[in-house]
């Protein structure tokens, strides 16, 4: 059993993943400031795993109250999924971007450092390929220029991790570029707890199901896909949380290629947005009112992953389908809605 801190653990993904670390014996220690997610969320996580996790309510840009949780528990790895994740926002705000999502990445490795801490697993975003030329897209696809300083700090931590990996030869890293998770734990105790109104089409869509929002609105049908609308690779949260219980076993045994490794985590399969609205009212025979709309400035038209890398390299595979990942995330908007 390894003691690992999960930044962000009480986030959607963070969450999943403590799930799925507990089930592989590891115990999760969680740091969240709470700016996205609530303190209930530890109940739910008991609910579930029958413990409640050990849990710091810190800012991630303050070293110095962060440095106590060094101190205090023997951290073998970390995980590190706090950051602010909003898209526009970013572009509103890019400064909030760049101090939150870099200091805390920074801060983090120094104190790694410090306590000789040697694992770290670091949440990208396939945001880095920008708009791909080929598709699908492998971890050697190339980088391009960030469309919003949310994207940019995706690239500029991934450039920050194996440029301080390549120089301290206690230290070896994962990045893990999520395309599009979706979906909730089976017992639909955790899942997305969007604040304010969603910018996220899955979100939106249960919440316009479950009638708390009048409509959806399709950003678009006449791009340059099979039915007119954008193509994504949507993963369910579950089998994105269980890659990083492979790296973390990949990182503590050793076994990496290089101390700094890039994977796709993706299905490998592109749905549009109007074949997932189709999926989900086949699977849950419920009715997605939805209306076209103008293209969303900066949306990317076609994206997903090739996973032959991490298939292989892992041994990881998903296992969810899309209509797993609808009716999961059905069960869970339910609950929400009940409370
Ligand atoms: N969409 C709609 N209506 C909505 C919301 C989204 O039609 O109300 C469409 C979008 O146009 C897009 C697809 O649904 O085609 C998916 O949009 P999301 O906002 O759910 O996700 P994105 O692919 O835009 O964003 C994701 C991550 C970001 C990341 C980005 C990189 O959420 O963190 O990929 O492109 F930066």
């Amino acid at each position: 059993m390894s003691k690992v801190l999960v930044t962000g653990g009480t986030g959607f993904i963070g969450s999943h993943t403590v799930v799925e670390l507990h089930n592989a014996g590891h115990e999760a220690i969680i740091v969240d400031d709470l700016s996205n997610s609530d303190i209930s969320m530890l109940e739910r996580l008991r609910e579930i795993i029958g413990i409640e996790p050990k849990f710091y309510q810190k800012d991630l840009r303050d070293q110095e109250s962060i440095k106590e949780i060094f101190k205090e528990n023997d951290i073998e790895a970390v995980i590190h999924f706090a950051a602010s994740k909003a898209v526009g926002e970013s572009v509103e705000k890019p400064l909030l971007y760049y101090r939150n999502n870099l200091l805390s990445t920074i801060n983090l490795l120094e104190l790694m450092i410090d306590h000789k801490v040697k694992s770290f697993i670091f949440s990208s975003s396939c945001t880095v390929y920008g708009e791909p030329d080929q598709l699908p897209v492998t971890e050697d696809s190339p980088v391009k220029p960030a469309n919003s300083p949310y994207g940019n700090t995706k690239q500029i931590g991934e450039e920050v991790i194996r440029e301080t990996v390549e120089v301290n030869e206690g230290l070896q890293a994962i990045s893990l570029r999520y395309f599009n998770p979706v979906g909730a734990h089976e017992s639909a105790k955790i899942g997305e707890f969007p604040s304010g109104t969603p910018n996220n089409l899955m979100p939106y869509l249960l919440k316009v199901v479950a009638g708390e929002l009048e409509e959806l609105s399709v950003f678009g049908d006449d791009y340059d896909t099979p039915d007119g609308s954008c193509i994504r690779d949507y993963i369910h949260v579950v089998d994105v949380a269980r890659a990083h219980v492979v790296a973390l076993d990949r990182l503590l045994q050793s076994n990496q290629k290089d101390r700094y490794e890039v994977f796709n985590l993706g299905t490998g399969t592109g749905y549009s947005v109007l074949d997932l609205i189709k999926t989900f009212e086949r699977s849950t025979g419920l009715r997605v009112r939805y209306k076209v709309v103008d293209r969303r400035p900066g949306d990317v038209v076609k994206i997903y992953a090739d996973t032959s890398y991490a298939n292989q390299e892992l041994g990881w595979k998903t296992e969810f389908t899309l209509e797993d990942m609808l009716t999961s995330a059905w069960a869970w908007q339910q609950e929400l809605s009940k409370e």
